[in-house]
């Protein structure tokens, strides 16, 4: 027996519920480089995120059809497609949060360092548009050498007097989501019961895994502490050849980054003890940015925690990292302070 039209099944839900359902307060997040390996399969993942409200999609490329096709799909936030550069600012207006790889990605033989030339160009313009049109959002970078694009974003919001270094972070959960993945394969667990934090940066040596504060506890055999650290480090490089020339890890860095904005946003409305690693304005060493486990909050990093007990590996790890790690954010200082 069909239903008459002002009749409702049991248990559904009236128009009038509906409406006031829908609407509810959620965060307006920018994707910039939204047409890109990861930006394809990051924006449908932020499109099924509830708390996001508004998503808006820019690149230099393509984003009309992107934002056409992800619109279709039948969750509640709204999509808005902007192209070129002269969409940029409107792309950034009101803005919360806004995540960037936009970008070139490596090829097989190449370093991330070698990306420098055109990324920090690239990241360096995102950011003087998120410095003028959303100050406040808090800002993912994701585009390589991470290492020297947070640097690099820092300067130029210090240069534009919107710098807080609470809402700069450099996204390495990429590097946490492959340490928990390979920590798994080994001892024959879930991936998801296993948490094991990665500091540093984020490339080659400067990727630390601390495989002694592994949760859950576990002693591993030097060998599978050699073993892993390495794959962990090299995990980059594994996909980049396995790619052979057409790119870098795209899929899994997607996962990474929308577990990352997920986390964020749940802190920033209001979530307690919400923690997780990534790379940052620091005081933990002596470094003036580091990858550690932060605190998210209301305001962004609410702390920047301390890296606990380092076994003798690792803290000869930490001592080999730091010259590295070192010279490329002072090589991402200095590129701004070249600018006029
Ligand atoms: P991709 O080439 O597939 O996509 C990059 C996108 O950026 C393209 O759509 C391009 O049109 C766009 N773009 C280029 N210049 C732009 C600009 N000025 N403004 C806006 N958009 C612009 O590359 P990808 O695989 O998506 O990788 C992007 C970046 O992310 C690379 O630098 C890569 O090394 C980096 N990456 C970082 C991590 C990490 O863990 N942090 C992981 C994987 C990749
Ligand atoms: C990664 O770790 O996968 C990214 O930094 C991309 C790359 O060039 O390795």
């Amino acid at each position: 027996k069909h239903l008459q039209p002002d009749q409702e099944a049991p248990g559904v839900l009236s128009m009038q519920d509906c409406r006031m359902q829908g609407g509810s307060p959620g965060f307006k997040v920018a994707l910039l480089g939204a047409s890109g390996g990861i930006g394809k399969p990051l924006a449908l993942l932020l499109k099924m995120n509830p708390l996001v409200s508004v998503l808006h999609l820019y690149d230099v490329v393509n984003t009309p059809g992107v934002t056409a096709d992800l619109s279709h799909t039948d969750t509640s936030t709204l999509v808005r497609g902007y192209v070129g550069k002269d969409q940029l600012e409107a792309s950034l207006v009101g803005m919360d949060l806004v995540i960037i790889p936009a970008g070139v990605p490596r090829k097989p033989g190449m370093t991330r360092d070698d990306l420098f030339n055109i990324n920090a160009g690239i990241v360096r313009t995102l950011c003087e548009g998120v410095a003028k049109c959303c100050p406040n959002a808090v800002v993912h970078i994701i585009s390589n050498p991470v290492n020297s694009t947070v640097p690099i974003a820092a300067e130029v919001f210090k240069r534009k007097g919107v710098y807080d270094p609470r809402r700069l972070m450099g996204v390495t959960s990429l590097d946490v989501v492959r340490a928990n993945t390979f920590v798994a394969e080994v001892l024959g667990v879930d991936p998801q019961l296993v948490d094991v934090p990665v500091i540093g940066g984020h490339a080659g040596i400067t990727i630390l895994p601390l495989l002694s504060q592994v949760k859950p506890a576990y002693s591993f055999t030097k060998d599978e502490v050699t073993y892993l650290t390495k794959r962990i480090q090299n995990g980059g490089t594994e996909v980049v050849e396995a790619k052979a020339g057409a790119g870098s890890a795209t899929l899994s860095m997607a996962y990474a980054a929308a577990k990352f904005a997920d986390s964020t946003l749940r802190a920033l409305r209001g979530e307690a003890g919400v923690i997780q690693c990534a790379f940052v304005p620091s005081q933990v060493t002596d470094l003036p940015y580091f990858a550690s486990k932060v605190w998210l909050g209301r305001n962004g990093v609410e702390e920047v925690l301390p890296l606990g007990p380092l076994n003798e590996y690792e803290r000869e790890g930490l001592a080999k990292l730091k010259m590295e790690l070192k010279a490329s954010i002072e090589k991402g200082i200095a590129f701004v302070a070249r600018q006029q």
